[in-house]
């Protein structure tokens, strides 16, 4: 069986972008492949977080995670932290970065912009996520797309690592879904809808009540022409709510687009609402039910165990190649 890796931040709650995006995709796979979900919390704090925040964002998205449908059964999920062999892996490959090609990720140009104070980690968080991936010998990473420029990374530095001290690692290669790749911010359709976005108008969180939904759907940015047509150029927008209704409701853009002809953004938002609503309100009653539970503690208790063992074998391997320590007897 092939190996998944993926992981999502706890740096604020998940948005349909990162549903769409990233964990619909999971739920999807983990029948087939070997799968590790991991909440990287370590990646969360390369900007500020409050703590509190923080601890509370960790346990919700566990419970997230669960309440899409990822089967602890099928999967391991587990926090990030809890797992010390990534950021000592995530040491090594920043020895094997050049400080060049992070300065040249999208990701660190666009969060590093216009600040005073940029942490380091922002900068080398690309070789912790490398990290993350080869420790578990993954073959395929399930990301949206604004993950690609990372994960094409990650194979730089496990083809630079292998050349330099022997066939360690897999190469591993990016899944990314044909439609859903990139869900745009309703209140700017040029930018990637993000849970760290300090608009909340320009996300729905999977946590959205009805009535928030139909609000910010209803004044999502769209455009003058009044027609109903995918046009990622000229009208973003549109094209933006087109993809997430066909996604949810599994209708092609095409069905859609005949369907609402001659139809007004009054009548059409309305109708995405709806479809986002009745997509997660299964998800938010799950969601409640477990975070009242213990049997989240448990299931990240036995994914850290598990994959504490997998990650502390493949980090082992790398310092011996490399020469780290001593020889182990
Ligand atoms: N807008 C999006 N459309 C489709 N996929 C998306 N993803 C994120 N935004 C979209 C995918 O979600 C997964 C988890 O992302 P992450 O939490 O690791 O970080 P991110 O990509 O930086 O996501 P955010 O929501 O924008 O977080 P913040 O605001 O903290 O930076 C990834 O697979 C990602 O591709």
């Amino acid at each position: 069986m092939k190996t998944i890796f993926s992981g999502i931040q706890p740096s604020g709650v998940i948005t349909l972008g990162n549903y769409i995006g990233a964990m619909k995709q999971f739920v999807e796979l983990q029948d087939d492949y070997n799968c590790y979900f991991c909440i990287v919390d370590q990646h969360a704090i390369t900007v500020p977080q409050d703590r509190l925040a923080l601890r509370k964002n960790i346990r919700s998205l566990a419970a997230f995670y669960l309440a899409v449908g990822i089967d602890p059964n099928k999967s391991t999920l587990f926090i990030q932290s809890e797992v010390p062999a990534h950021a000592q892996a995530g040491w090594i490959l920043q020895c094997i970065a050049y400080i060049g090609e992070l300065e040249r990720m999208t990701q660190f140009k666009d969060k590093s912009a216009g600040k005073e104070a940029v942490s380091a980690g922002l900068l080398t968080y690309p070789p912790l996520m490398a990290a993350d991936i080869l420790l578990y010998s993954t073959d395929i990473v399930p990301v949206g797309e604004d993950q690609k420029q990372h994960i094409e990374l990650t194979r730089d530095l496990a083809e630079r690592f292998n050349k330099r001290y022997g066939d360690i690692f897999t190469i591993p290669e990016a899944r990314i879904p044909k439609i859903g790749a990139r869900i745009m911010s309703l209140t700017d359709p040029t930018k990637k809808m993000s849970k760290s976005d300090p608009n909340q108008k320009s996300y729905i969180t999977l946590l959205d009540d009805a009535k928030t939904i139909e609000k910010k759907v209803k004044s999502a940015v769209t455009d003058s022409e009044g027609v109903i047509r995918y046009d990622k150029e000229n009208k973003p927008g549109v094209s933006n709510l087109l993809t997430i209704y066909s996604i949810l409701a599994n209708e092609p853009i095409e069905q859609l687009e005949e369907r609402y002809a001659g139809k007004g953004y009054g009548e059409f938002k309305a109708d995405v609402a709806e479809v986002i609503i009745n997509t997660l309100t299964p998800i938010q009653e799950k969601y409640y039910e477990l975070m009242e539970s213990t049997t989240l503690d448990d299931i990240l208790d036995e994914g850290a165990e598990k994959a504490n063992r997998v990650a502390s074998k493949m980090l082992k391997k790398m310092e011996n190649a490399i020469g780290l320590g001593r020889k182990r007897r």
